[in-house]
């Protein structure tokens, strides 16, 4: 097997990202994960528009989001939602976030390859955008499934935490949180970059420290920088090299100690945790490093 060239890698090797094609790279390596967080393109930039700061602007993401037919989306899922399952341990879980225009797709192809639909999130935006066309409701949701890698063997849920959360009652399936804040674009923004609080709410749910996690679709690598504020492990691929660029400069940001702090401060379920794991962010004997078995320095 040859070793794959990392990207970058964090000083610590809690951090790593390949720059290219999930397609081809999963296939390449034996690794198995706690858990993958996919974002995968939603297949909607078709010329649509909408209002951002008071101003008519184009929705469109890139070309790696461009409008595709049914079938060819349903075929792009199943395809990369294989080879995931490949990457999980057997009692690891995958989460995939979507809108309706991929979610139903994604939820079929689960199915069909086997995995076990635990819970479909509703992420209610507390701030969306305005419909501007006035003749639909506002959209304000995205889903996110959350499944296990078989029907029988058991995943790991943290119930207390997510109950203490939300105030001593057992957390719901909806969750209501904001888009991202102005300090999460403190590196240029990724345009479809997810906040900093929906992935540590994700991780904190079905991780346990020193897990390692999964991002084939990586953008600006918000699944890996609320990995290590929350002491988790991170392997990102992504394929476009300026959203590799951001990433990088997330995860370098975050190496000064002070920004650090500041960041796990400005999350509210990381604040909450410290209340009760008291042990988790206690500075520790620092763990030997580990690398990946099959990247190579960059
Ligand atoms: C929806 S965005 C992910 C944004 C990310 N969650 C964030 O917070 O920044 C999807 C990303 O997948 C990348 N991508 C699309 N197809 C890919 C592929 N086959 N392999 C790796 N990356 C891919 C795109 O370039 C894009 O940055």
């Amino acid at each position: 097997m040859a070793l794959i060239r990392a990207y970058y890698k964090s000083p610590d090797h809690d951090f790593n990202l390949i720059h290219g094609d999930s397609f081809e790279l999963l296939p390449q390596f034996n690794f198995k994960f706690d858990m993958i967080f996919a974002d995968p393109p939603y297949f909607l930039s078709s010329g649509g528009i909408s209002v951002q700061n008071g101003k008519i602007v184009c929705v469109d993401k890139g070309d790696w989001d461009k409008s595709m037919s049914q079938g060819e989306v349903n075929a792009f899922n199943l395809k990369w939602l294989s080879l995931c399952r490949e990457k999980l341990k057997d009692n690891g879980t995958i989460w995939i976030s979507g809108t309706y225009h991929n979610i139903f797709s994604v939820a079929n192809c689960l199915t069909q390859l086997g995995y076990k639909i635990l819970n479909v999130i509703t992420w209610a935006k507390t701030n969306p955008p305005p419909n501007i066309s006035c003749r639909y409701f506002t959209y304000s949701t995205e889903f996110i499934i959350w499944a296990r890698k078989y029907e029988k063997v058991p995943h790991y849920y943290d119930y207390e935490l997510m109950k203490h959360i939300n105030g001593d009652t057992q957390m719901t399936d909806v969750w209501r949180l904001p888009a991202i804040a102005p300090w999460e674009k403190s590196c240029t923004k990724h345009p479809t970059q997810k906040p900093l609080g929906l992935l540590s709410r994700i991780i904190l749910a079905s991780t346990e420290p020193g897990a390692w996690i999964l991002d084939p679709f990586a953008g600006s690598s918000t699944t890996g920088i609320a990995a290590n504020l929350l002491e988790r492990r991170f392997l990102g691929i992504e394929k476009e090299e300026k959203f590799a660029a951001i990433s990088k400069a997330r995860r370098e940001e975050i190496e000064n100690i002070k920004i650090f702090e500041t960041y796990r401060r400005k999350i509210p379920d990381i604040v909450k945790a410290e209340d009760t794991q008291t042990d988790m962010f206690k500075c520790r004997e620092p763990e030997p490093a580990m690398s990946l078995p099959f990247l190579d320095d960059c």
